[in-house]
């Protein structure tokens, strides 16, 4: 089939390469020439695991194709998807002016009937007004179909789940739509759910803010676990057995972060309450992050006794494993909080530096992870990099002017820790952890 990706971030480029890689003919839109020229010259402007090879592989199939024009990506297929930013506004609403300039951008230059589909993260209502935009700056009054299909990739594993995905949702007003999406996704053998615009949109809002609430309940647990001396990882592994409530995204964590789960979670709350719904259990999700993130800080702060002055050993920028996004990375925050209080930083990441440090400065940039320790009062863990996992503690202990090491992610073994001699302070697991 032909399609159109509108918007190359990672969203766009991993929905239009995985499109290629099972055959269809994709063409990649992004109004950012230096973007666009990167790609065509073979180069990556983000990290995927797996995507680079993959828009190689599919480039040189001649089935994937880069451009900055709008007009071209819209002639030139039967099936137009938008996957732009839909970044939050100060008030925790979403400012949806790229979906707009985008509709009216695909409005003027349609000449013949389009499916235009939806895959940015959007508040429900917004297909009905995509559709009502497409009415009014479509010169040539040709038909047309709105469709919302939202995305549930995970970065870091986003071609994965791309590519064996657990549902597809398909929102659609009438049925004339749905063959034609469902031939887009026959290829990925997955459930095709079909349902109406807003049902489609909802979901989208409603899974996250679910999961994020998940990661929000086992972090409040992980408080109960420190004041009763239980082991969080344990009460975890117990809970997840039970299939209706599932073992994944039960870590317990310093919090939340990223690109996705804040907003998400801060736009259904406003959406709700803007069709007269207060959804006070998402404000406690959300409270119940910000508090993890102040327990931490604290439990630091009260094992070094004063912070002005001491020095910190930072593994991880990334708000997660596999990415080198920090866009409201926890392990970011953190940091920023330390430096407020006056401690001296020293960090790594496998994959982030380069996006940290437009965002973090005034801090020390160590490239081999097993360095990072020299010289320093204590080690934080931020981000669940698995390699850290492999990180020198013998090394590292001896690096450290006290073997004190604080773990946001639980990475380590709390009995082996203090074998090893460190004062190992995790999350959730026992009295005083
Ligand atoms: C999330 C959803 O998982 C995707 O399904 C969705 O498509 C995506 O948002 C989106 O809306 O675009 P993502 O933000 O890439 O994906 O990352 P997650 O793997 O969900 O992790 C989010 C945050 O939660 C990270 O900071 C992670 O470290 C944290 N987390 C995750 C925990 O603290 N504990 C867990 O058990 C799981």
């Amino acid at each position: 089939m032909k399609l159109t990706i509108i918007g190359t971030g990672y969203v766009g480029l991993v929905t239009g390469t995985c499109f290629a890689e099972v055959g269809h003919q994709v063409i990649c839109v992004d109004k950012d020439p230096e973007k666009i020229k990167l790609l065509l010259e073979g180069g990556m402007p983000i990290y995927e695991p797996g995507l680079d090879e993959l828009v190689r592989k599919n480039v040189n199939a001649g089935r994937l194709q880069f451009t900055t024009s709008t007009g071209e990506g819209v002639e030139r297929s039967d099936i137009i998807f938008i996957a732009v930013p839909t970044p939050p506004q100060p008030d925790g609403s979403v400012d949806l002016s790229f979906i707009e300039t985008v509709s009216r951008e695909i409005a003027s230059s349609m000449t013949a009937y389009k499916i235009i589909v939806d895959k940015s993260t959007v508040p429900v209502k917004t297909g009905e007004k995509v559709a009502e935009t497409i009415n009014r700056y479509c010169k040539a009054k040709v038909d047309f179909d709105v469709v919302s299909n939202p995305e549930f990739l995970r970065e870091g594993f986003a071609v994965g789940d791309f590519m064996k995905p657990d549902r597809v949702v398909v929102g659609v007003a009438s049925q004339r739509p749905v063959q034609a999406m469902k031939d887009v996704y026959t290829p990925y053998n997955a459930p095709i759910v079909v349902t109406d615009i807003n049902s489609a949109e909802l979901i989208k809002h409603a899974a996250n803010s679910f999961l994020a609430l998940k990661i929000s309940y086992i972090n409040a647990v992980s408080v109960l676990c420190e004041l009763s001396g239980a082991n969080v990882q344990e009460v975890a592994a117990g809970m997840g057995m039970d299939t209706r409530i599932g073992r994944q995204f039960l870590d317990a964590s310093l919090g939340f972060g990223g690109s996705c789960f804040p907003k998400d979670l801060s736009a259904f709350i406003k959406i709700s309450e803007q069709l007269g719904y207060e959804f006070g259990l998402l404000k406690e999700v959300q409270k119940i992050n910000a508090t993890q993130m102040d327990r931490f800080v604290k439990k630091i702060s009260e094992t070094m006794w004063v912070l002005k002055g001491k020095k910190l050993g930072i593994l991880g920028l990334a708000f997660k494993q596999n990415t080198d996004d920090v866009r409201m990375s926890p392990a970011i925050e953190l940091c920023q909080r330390l430096q407020q209080e006056g401690v001296i930083l020293r960090v790594h990441d496998p994959r982030a530096m380069d996006k940290a440090k437009a965002v973090l400065t005034d801090v020390t940039y160590v490239s081999d992870m097993n360095e990072v320790a020299e010289g320093c009062d204590a080690l934080v863990i931020a981000t669940e990099w698995p390699e850290f996992k492999q990180l020198d503690l013998e090394r590292a202990r001896k690096n450290l002017t006290h073997p004190i090491l604080f773990d946001g992610r639980n990475l380590f073994n709390v009995d082996e820790m203090e074998k090893l001699g460190f004062l190992y302070k995790s999350i959730g697991r026992g009295q005083g952890a």
